[in-house]
Formats: C-alpha cells, sequence, structure tokens
C-alpha cells in the first residue's frame, strides 16, 4: 500500500468538492491534474536524483489551498505550504524534512517566478508544469465548463501551457518540446 495513501485519500476528497465549485465532471481534477502531477513528480525525482519523497508529499499538497480556497488561488503557493506543514509536522514528520516539502509547494507556480535551488523544488515544479502539457484537452473542457467561449477558453489554454513551459528546466523542456509544439500547432 501507498504509505502517503491518507494524504491522496485528503486531496481525493477536497479535488471532488472543488470540481463541484467548477462545474466540471467529478473526479476530473483528481485523475487529470493532481494524480499526473504526482506521477510526474515521481518519474522526474528517479530521473533526476531528488529526493523522491519530499518531491511526493509536494505535488500532493501543491494546490491543496486552491482547492480549498479558489478564490483565492493568487495565494494558493503559500497557503498550501502553510497547510501541509501543519499536517505534516501534527503528523509527526521531521521539521527540516517538512521545510523542504513546504519549499517546492511555495515554487511550484508558473505565474510566479522564483530561484529553484533544489532539484526536489525544480521536480515538482516541471511535474504540474509537464501536467498541464499531458492534460490540454482537460484544460479546454474545463473553461468549457465554466462558460467561457473559445476564443477566451483558448487564449487562457495558450497562456497556461507557455507560461509552463517557460518554467520548465532545460532537461524537461527537451523531454516534453515535441508536445508542445503540437499543442501550439493546434491553439489558435
Ligand atoms: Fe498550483
Ligand atoms: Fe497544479
Amino acid at each position: 500500500m501507498n504509505k502517503y495513501k491518507k494524504y491522496y485519500d485528503m486531496l481525493e476528497k477536497q479535488s471532488i468538492i472543488y470540481d463541484k465549485t467548477q462545474n466540471c465532471c467529478i473526479g476530473q481534477t483528481w485523475k487529470h491534474h493532481l494524480m499526473p502531477v504526482i506521477n510526474n513528480a515521481i518519474f522526474l525525482a528517479e530521473k533526476y536524483g531528488a529526493n523522491k519523497d519530499i518531491v511526493e508529499l509536494a505535488a500532493v499538497f501543491h494546490d491543496y489551498a486552491n482547492l480549498i480556497d479558489y478564490e483565492d488561488q493568487d495565494n494558493h503557493h503559500i497557503k498550501g505550504a502553510e497547510l501541509a506543514k501543519d499536517i505534516l509536522i501534527g503528523d509527526g514528520f521531521d521539521e527540516a524534512f517538512v521545510d523542504k516539502v513546504c519549499l517546492c509547494i511555495k515554487t511550484h507556480r508558473a505565474s510566479v517566478v522564483f530561484n529553484k535551488f533544489s532539484i526536489e523544488q525544480i521536480c515538482v515544479a516541471d511535474a504540474d508544469a509537464k501536467a498541464h502539457l499531458d492534460n490540454v484537452v482537460e484544460l479546454l473542457l474545463w473553461r468549457g465548463y465554466l462558460k467561457e467561449d473559445i476564443q477566451t477558453a483558448n487564449a487562457f489554454v495558450k497562456a497556461k501551457i507557455q507560461r509552463s513551459y517557460a518554467k520548465m528546466s532545460e532537461n524537461t523542456k527537451e523531454l516534453v518540446k515535441s508536445k508542445y509544439d503540437a499543442i501550439m500547432s493546434i491553439l489558435f
């Protein structure tokens, strides 16, 4: 059994509540964003030699605050780190370990550019970005569920994909370059 199942379950439950607020299909955010980010993060941690526990836990919690309070999404990287810290410290994790998890959560976003000094921070930010590219259909549908017209949805998704690609490390950019080019050739 996954040793972090408790947190996976917590996030899956919260993402179902979030899906209802976004008028999405129930389970969409878990299946097409959170799980892909977690799987990418573990894959990249193995590939780049990062600490898998730090990266996995940061990926699990990276959007937690956003799922709880979508209205305050501008601060979800900061609030998410605070929420994760309370939970993990409460569960007895070592404080220095938790600080490393929280740093990855704080620096995961593409719209707020941070210097990333650890390989774990790079893995989590790259995993989030790669998940956006891998799930571009979900992004477009989400905007449709929010009743955006085609021009607006296209512009939103295009900007998000461009930001996601821009924040990636050079190695991960190389990994996803053909997919990025394909997406850009379809969006207008
Ligand atoms: Fe996020
Ligand atoms: Fe995310």
